[in-house]
């Protein structure tokens, strides 16, 4: 048995019984209260170590035996963690070495938790000695089916050994010194490396100016974390062959290629709902964009690991989700690809960091609270969405948001230095499709454009050579791409392109660009007949062979193109020069989803609607707090504040 092969979704979420070994009553309730709440999955053992492990090479399983097989006799997969998110105190007390260096060169204390050095030979082998003793235990137990390995893997060691590591990866990348002085053009300010050994990590007070150097070091970071969860994935392996994942945060590693090597996608997903700085369906965009990221990263379902079903405890303001929300947001989760809905966590701690975090039991115990009634009836809807499960829809259109490419606008100095506001634009740009009905896919600059009919690139800045000739041919077989201002400016390195921006791609879009302003104040571009608004951003574009189809009507740039199409090869590319208000991006990308014959899975939506296709399904949601409505097949859809519907069968469509 192993999750793929599970009938229904996962419903469940993070179990920490470990807490409660004291509290014998406590198991047995949480199997009864499980029941009432349909759970059937639980991730186990994320943070047991040190109630397994107390002592080097002494393992005491007892309790684990006794908890996985009470879940099993009561129905309950399991999705089995290793424990290396957190170490118990004794192994950094024996082990220092274990601990990690911060970016002024002192090593941690012990505490909190992924505080541990990737690159540690020690941290290693106790790592992968207990993750083999849990493996060779639980690899084949029937409730088990699937590994949880590690905890949301993240964040940087810098210590000498580290260093040495990343040294070794740059010898790979480069070859020779001088290939890598000139990739990260060290001449500038002196700083030619003339020996390996003189290149140290971005240290704190340390060199930090250097962006090919910053780029390099996170990517390494990232394929650091990738070989330690491939060596913990092998030790489990030994004897187990069930499928693996971990928790994806959104940013700091380089998820899209991590995804590579998981069975499955999974994901943590902590929106701030009802906050005072957007709208709710705003708030839903960046989760729905989330979900199609993790989604298109593997071209199959994902799974949402955790998720809070009532409040965080660590934003800033921890809102409640209010009455209605949770089921509309598990349901989002479900109908953008997830396998399930998976909390953090089951029952709230007694005490330390996450005893107000929300969760599924209340410190007051019973199945008497609103959290707990909400959970339990959206858990028996999802038992009943078996045709869902497994179901893939591939969009037509896809958004290009690429991590890396993020890492590297972030970090370049120049136009609004605070607020480049890349994964801003990218969602402005999601949302317009989102609100037009479109399915959409959320992929990087890597992923194969194969089947889409039109591909979005806002802030495309880092384009190397194989990237523009993977947009130049999808755009010469026929595709449309619409790019936006801020398109190839550097290649992979962080080199800017000479000859003019957009690197590599001028021919393509018909155009070149001479200067990028940023901006105080609005300025206004007309287009399609009327004015509309530009922030932050404008370029002073040439065209060259392009079509222009809107102008700058203010600034000196006044009468210059502000967007322009160019047909090239079989294709069309779409060049937006500037940051345009949403109402711009509505009606360019009614135009393009008309023109392309993007499928609409709804029209007419009111605020806040928007529907999504899984397989045969359509799910319509609204997130917002008044009455919605949709028309889907020429079927009118009303929606109650937070109500969803999920339209089934062909004639239900
Ligand atoms: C993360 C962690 C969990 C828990 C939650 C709280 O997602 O993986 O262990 O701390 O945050 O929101
Ligand atoms: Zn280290």
């Amino acid at each position: 048995m192993n999750i793929f092969d599970m009938k229904n979704l996962c419903y469940g979420g993070d179990y920490n019984p470990e807490q409660w070994i004291n509290y014998p009553e406590i198991w047995d309730e949480d199997m009864r209260l499980m029941k009432l709440a349909h759970v059937n999955c639980v991730s186990l053992g994320i943070f047991s170590w040190a109630s397994v492990e107390r002592e080097e090479g002494v393992y005491d399983f007892s309790w684990l035996d006794k908890i996985i097989d009470k879940l099993w006799k009561n129905g309950v997969y399991i999705i089995l963690a290793t424990p290396s998110g957190a170490r118990p105190a004794w192994l950094s007390q024996k082990y220092p070495e274990v601990l990690r260096l911060n970016s002024r060169g002192l090593r941690n204390y012990h505490g909190r938790r992924h505080n541990h050095c990737a690159s540690s030979p020690k941290y290693r082998e106790r790592v992968a000695a207990i993750d083999r003793a849990l493996s060779e235990r639980y690899g084949k137990h029937p409730a088990v089916v699937a590994w949880h390995i590690s905890n949301e893997y993240s964040g940087r060691c810098f210590c000498p050994l580290c260093a040495e590591n990343f040294r070794g990866w740059l010898k790979e990348r480069y070859g020779t010194l001088d290939e890598l002085n000139n990739a990260w053009w060290s001449a500038f300010w002196s700083h030619t490396y003339t020996d390996w050994t003189q290149i140290e990590p971005p240290m704190f007070d340390g060199e930090t100016s250097m962006q090919g150097l910053n780029l390099d070091w996170k990517r390494f970071c990232s394929d650091l974390t990738i070989d330690f969860f491939n060596a913990e994935v092998a030790a489990v392996r030994e004897f187990s062959d069930l499928p693996v994942t971990t928790n994806f945060l959104t940013d700091g590693l380089n998820f899209g290629k991590f995804s590579k090597y998981v069975d499955f996608v999974s994901w943590d997903n902590y929106p701030r709902w009802h906050n005072d700085y957007e709208n709710l369906c705003e708030t839903a965009a960046l989760s729905a964009f989330y979900h199609d990221m993790f989604r298109s990263f593997k071209a199959k379902p994902h799974l949402m690991l955790e998720s809070t079903p009532s409040n965080t405890n660590w934003q800033e303001v921890c809102k409640l989700k209010e009455p209605g929300l949770n089921a509309l947001a598990g349901v989002q989760a479900i109908a953008h690809g997830s396998e399930g809905v998976m909390y953090f966590q089951w029952r709230k701690s007694r005490g330390s960091y996450e005893k107000f975090h929300g969760a599924v039991v209340d410190h007051e115990g019973s199945e008497n609270t609103r959290v707990f009634r909400e959970v339990a009836e959206l858990g028996g809807e999802l038992s009943e969405l078996r045709n869902v499960k497994g179901s893939y829809t591939k969009a037509e259109v896809a958004v290009i948001y690429d991590l890396e490419n993020g890492w590297a606008v972030n970090d370049m100095k120049g136009l609004k230095n605070e607020h480049k506001g890349y994964l801003k634009d990218c969602l402005s740009h999601y949302r317009a499709l989102q609100k037009l009905g479109a399915n959409i896919d959320v992929i990087d600059a890597d992923a194969s454009f194969d089947g889409y009919k039109l591909v979005v690139a806002p802030m495309l800045y880092m384009v190397s050579s194989a990237r523009a000739a993977r947009i130049r041919e999808y755009i010469g077989g026929g595709g449309v791409f619409a790019a936006t201002y801020l398109l190839s400016y550097v290649n992979e390195t962080d080199l800017c392109h000479l000859g003019g921006f957009p690197g590599g791609l001028k021919d393509v879009f018909g155009i070149w660009n001479e200067e990028i302003d940023a901006l105080y104040k609005t300025q206004t571009f007309s287009a399609f007949g009327r004015d509309y608004e530009i922030r932050d951003y404008m370029e002073a574009v040439h065209v060259q062979d392009a079509e222009v189809l809107g102008e700058y009507k203010t600034s000196f740039m006044a009468g210059m193109p502000a967007l322009t199409v160019n047909r090239f090869g079989a294709g069309k590319a779409y060049y937006i020069a500037a940051r345009a208000e949403d109402e711009f991006l509505s009606e360019f990308y009614s135009r393009l989803v008309s023109d392309c014959k993007i499928t609409r899975n709804a029209v007419n939506m009111s605020d806040g609607v928007y529907a999504v296709r899984r397989g045969e399904n359509i799910f319509v949601m609204n997130f917002s707090e008044k009455d919605g409505f949709a028309r889907i097949s020429g079927e009118d859809i009303k929606l109650p504040p937070y109500g969803y519907k999920i339209l089934t069968s062909a004639s239900d469509i």
